[in-house]
C-alpha cells in the first residue's frame, strides 16, 4: 500500500495508472474506520484495478458547535485495516494542503442539501460536495462508493457528479449493521453503554414503520406518528430531528406512499447526533 500525502502527486499518481488502462475506484472517508467503511473498500477492490482510500477529517462539514475536535482519529488502526484488505494507495492529505491561505471555491449542491440533516447542520453539504469534488478532482476514479447509511449525502453526491460532469460512477452501498440493528458509524463511539442500548431505538423506529407500510398504513401522518411514538419510548433519546417518511430523490415529506418511499430519522442522544435510513418498496 502505498502512503500519499500531497495531492500533486496523488494526481500524478492516479493519471499513470489511468493511462495504464487501470479503472480505479476511491473510498472517501474520514478514518476511524468499521466494518461499514471497510465494505466499500472491499467493494471497490472486487470491481477495480487499483482502489484509494482517502482519510481526511474534513474541517469545512462541521458546524462551530460540533464535533471537528473530539471526531475519532486512529490513524495507525485504520492503516492497518486498509493494508489487510490490499487496497493500493491510502491518500492522507492534511487541512492546510487540501484548504491553504486563500482557499474560497465552495460547491452548493441547491435545494436538496437544505432539507433533513441541512435544516439541522447549516452549510454541512457546502462542505461534503466541496471535499467530494476536491478528491474526484485529484483521483478522477472510475468510480467513486459512498454509503447508504449517509442517504442524504449519496444524494447530494449523485447531483453534483451530474451537474458538474464529473467522470466517475457513484456506487451507493448497503448499510452494515451491528447484530442489534444499529447501523455502523464512527460516532457510536461516544455512545455509553446505557446510550448505546438505547441507540437502537433509530433502526426499531424505521423497522416499525416498514412493517406498518407492508401490512397497509398508507398515511405518512400516521406513519411518522408511529416513528416518533418509538423514539420517545427511550428516555436516553433527547432530541428527535426528523423521523418521516419521505421521496428519495427530491427528500421532501410526501403525503402519499407510493412506489419507492425513504424512511428517515436524525436523533440526538446527549452530545451525539445519530441517523439512519431504509428504502421501502411500496
Ligand atoms: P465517513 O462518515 O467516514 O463515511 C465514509 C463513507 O462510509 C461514506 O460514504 C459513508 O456513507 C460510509 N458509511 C458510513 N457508515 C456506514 C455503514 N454503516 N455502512 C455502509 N457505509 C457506511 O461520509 C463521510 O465520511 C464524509 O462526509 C466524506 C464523504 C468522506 C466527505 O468528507
Amino acid at each position: 500500500m502505498e502512503l500519499i500525502r500531497i495531492p500533486r502527486i496523488m494526481q500524478d499518481t492516479c493519471r499513470k495508472h489511468l493511462q495504464k488502462g487501470r479503472s480505479i475506484g476511491v473510498v472517501p472517508t474520514m478514518g476511524a474506520l468499521h466494518e461499514g467503511h471497510l465494505s466499500l473498500i472491499k467493494r471497490s477492490r472486487a470491481e477495480n484495478d487499483v482502489t484509494a482510500v482517502s482519510i481526511f477529517v474534513n474541517p469545512t462539514q462541521f458546524g462551530p458547535a460540533e464535533d471537528l475536535g473530539r471526531y475519532p482519529r486512529d490513524i495507525e488502526g485504520d492503516s492497518k485495516k486498509i493494508r489487510e484488505l490490499e487496497a493500493d494507495i491510502l491518500f492522507l492529505p492534511d487541512d492546510r494542503i487540501m484548504y491553504p491561505p486563500g482557499f474560497t471555491t465552495f460547491i452548493d449542491v441547491e435545494k436538496i442539501s437544505g432539507k433533513l440533516c441541512g435544516e439541522f447542520r447549516p452549510g454541512h453539504f457546502k462542505g461534503v460536495a466541496t471535499v467530494v469534488s476536491k478528491l474526484l478532482n485529484i483521483v478522477r476514479p472510475t468510480r467513486a462508493y459512498f454509503g447508504q447509511k449517509d442517504f442524504q449525502q449519496s444524494v447530494v453526491i449523485r447531483r453534483l457528479v451530474k451537474d458538474l460532469n464529473f467522470d466517475a460512477e457513484v456506487v451507493i452501498c448497503p448499510t452494515i449493521r451491528e447484530h442489534d440493528g444499529l447501523a455502523m458509524s464512527s460516532r457510536n463511539a461516544y455512545l455509553n453503554p446505557e446510550q448505546r442500548h438505547a441507540a437502537t431505538a433509530l433502526f426499531r423506529c424505521l423497522t416499525a414503520a416498514s412493517q406498518a407500510i407492508l401490512a397497509g398504513m398508507h398515511y405518512p401522518a400516521a406513519v411518522r406518528e408511529m416513528m416518533h411514538a418509538v423514539l420517545s419510548r427511550e428516555p436516553l433519546i433527547t432530541a428527535i430531528e426528523y423521523a418521516d417518511v419521505y421521496d428519495p430523490e427530491t427528500l421532501e415529506a410526501i403525503d402519499e406512499i407510493k412506489g419507492e418511499v425513504l424512511l428517515a430519522v436524525a436523533a440526538r442522544l446527549g452530545s451525539t447526533r445519530l441517523i439512519d435510513n431504509m428504502l421501502l418498496n411500496t
